[in-house]
């Protein structure tokens, strides 16, 4: 039997990451951070002085991604190459840069059997922008979330500080909206809602409330 899998899909910064972690350690199951590998790919390729418009080359480095997910103490480290890069592909750089390498077809195929290998038993929480329209299209429910851009970076923001970062709210969501342009225009895989997925404006919700509206949905599913 094919494990049960949840996708959440939705533009950067409408705080899927969050509400997934939450989701999958409640429910006890598996959790995908999609976005993470399309920034793996990015920081292996600026390490490796591979361009981020030479998509041939882009595809070998997604496809030999050499990268290990290690939980440690409830969190989870990601390791490429033996370096320990958790923090490292959380910039605005190699998120950026993810954009431009997720725009590419060979990128993305490379990169499909290595998602589809986290649905496994008890089950998959999936995080990303095409989960429900290209990953898991079987999938037993779809959220796809959404914020307006402005709180979008209101809560990039708070992330950044949180972390001791300093961040300019005008130029992350300048980033943010260049971004979401990138993503839905693209030809590949562009981000939009699947036809059978709950579309969730989370603008004025907390986390918590996301979270306990996307259990309940998955309660009546069965
Ligand atoms: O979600 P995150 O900000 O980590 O994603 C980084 C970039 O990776 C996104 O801007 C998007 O271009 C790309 N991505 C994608 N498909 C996914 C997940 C992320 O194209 N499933």
């Amino acid at each position: 039997v094919d494990a049960p899998v949840i996708t959440l899909d939705g533009p950067g910064g409408a705080g899927k990451g969050t509400v997934s972690t939450l989701l999958a350690e409640r429910l006890g199951w598996h959790f995908l951070d999609s976005g993470a590998l399309y920034r793996l790919t990015a920081l292996a390729a600026m390490n490796h002085g591979i361009e981020m418009t030479n998509e041939a080359g882009l595809a070998v480095v997604a496809e030999h991604l050499d990268v290990t997910f290690v939980q440690q103490d409830g969190e989870t480290v990601i390791m490429l190459e033996n370096d320990n890069v958790t923090e490292a592909i959380r910039t605005e750089e190699v998120g950026t840069n993810a954009s431009k390498v997720a725009a590419f077809s060979r990128v993305r195929d490379a990169l499909l059997k290595r998602q589809r290998a986290f649905a496994v038993q008890p089950g998959l929480v999936a995080d990303g922008r095409d989960m429900g329209t290209v990953v898991f299209t079987k999938a037993g429910l779809k959220i796809f979330m959404t914020a307006t851009s402005h709180e979008r970076a209101r809560r990039r923001v708070a992330q950044l500080t949180a972390k001791g970062i300093e961040a300019d709210f005008d130029q992350v969501k300048a980033d943010i909206e260049e971004r979401d342009e990138r993503d839905m225009n693209r030809k590949t895989a562009p981000l939009v809602a699947a036809s059978d997925a709950i579309e969730l404006d989370t603008t004025e919700m907390s986390i918590e409330a996301v979270v306990r509206f996307i259990e309940q949905e998955a309660k009546n599913r069965g």
